[in-house]
């Protein structure tokens, strides 16, 4: 197994300018020239992924996000399925959850498959060797839980099924907004990837999909053609 170890403060990463290419025309435009693409190449090769951050000011630090800023456009057309991935965090004493949840949520936009989150507070100061076992012990039952999803063969999830329904659904009316996720949505029939999806997510899904569309109406309805769209697929 090959193991890469990607450190923020070694990448040369500049920080995201707003530009929107990305998203709206394709990743391999942005205009900034650094190590993003070297990080994406290594992600995809990998079996499994390893996200972490320590805590600063109750997030992950700037630089961290920084590297999150730069994949934004991996949330709209996510491609790491099957990589078993875990989230690390350590804290001085709070700001860890909020963390460990923050990257649970990028990982998943970007369709990795979180197994585990291990949390751990390391404060600048001694602490009792029992706190101290403990951390060892969730350390040590992280690693086995990683370790042991790296083997299972267990296919991933479907969850993002009611995401990919929302963007072809959107898609249909911002193709000239958004054309680099129409036309990668537009090659995907059913989901991300072949696979089957079952009667009873299909079904609940298809709801979800109405109450979703319902709930973001105003975002989306710039005009009356639009507002029209919208209506009839309601009604039907
Ligand atoms: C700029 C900065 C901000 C920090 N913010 C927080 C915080 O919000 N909450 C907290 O509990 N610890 C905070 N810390 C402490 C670090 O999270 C803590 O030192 C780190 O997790 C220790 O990790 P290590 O033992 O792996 O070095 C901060 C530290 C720095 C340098």
């Amino acid at each position: 197994m090959l193991n890469s170890n990607i450190y923020s403060l070694d990448m040369d990463l500049k920080p995201c300018t707003g530009c929107f290419t990305c998203i709206k025309k394709g990743g391999n435009l942005c205009s900034l020239k650094d190590d993003r693409t070297k990080i994406e190449d290594i992600i995809m090769g990998a079996d499994g992924v390893i996200l972490a951050s320590l805590v600063y000011v109750m997030q992950v630090t700037g630089l961290t996000k920084v590297f999150i800023d730069r994949m934004a456009y991996k949330c709209h057309r996510p491609t790491y399925f099957n990589k078993k991935t875990i989230a690390i965090s350590t804290t001085g004493g709070i700001g860890l959850k909020e963390t460990l949840n923050y990257l649970e949520l990028v990982a998943g936009s970007w369709a990795l498959d979180m197994v585990h989150k291990l949390g751990i507070t390391t404060p600048p100061w001694p602490v009792s060797s029992k706190f101290h076992d403990e951390n060892d012990e969730k350390i040590q039952h992280a690693a086995e839980k990683f370790y042991k999803s790296l083997d299972s063969n267990k296919p991933s999830n479907t969850s993002l099924y009611i995401s990919f329904k929302i963007f072809k659904e959107l898609l249909q009316r911002l193709r000239e907004y958004l054309p680099a996720d129409y036309e990668f949505y537009k090659k995907r029939e059913n989901y991300y990837y072949n696979t089957k999806i079952g009667v009873f997510k299909k079904i609940s899904v298809y709801f979800m999909l109405k109450i979703v569309l319902f709930m973001i109406r105003d975002v989306f309805m710039q005009n009356k053609e639009v507002q029209g769209h919208i209506s009839e697929d309601l009604n039907s």
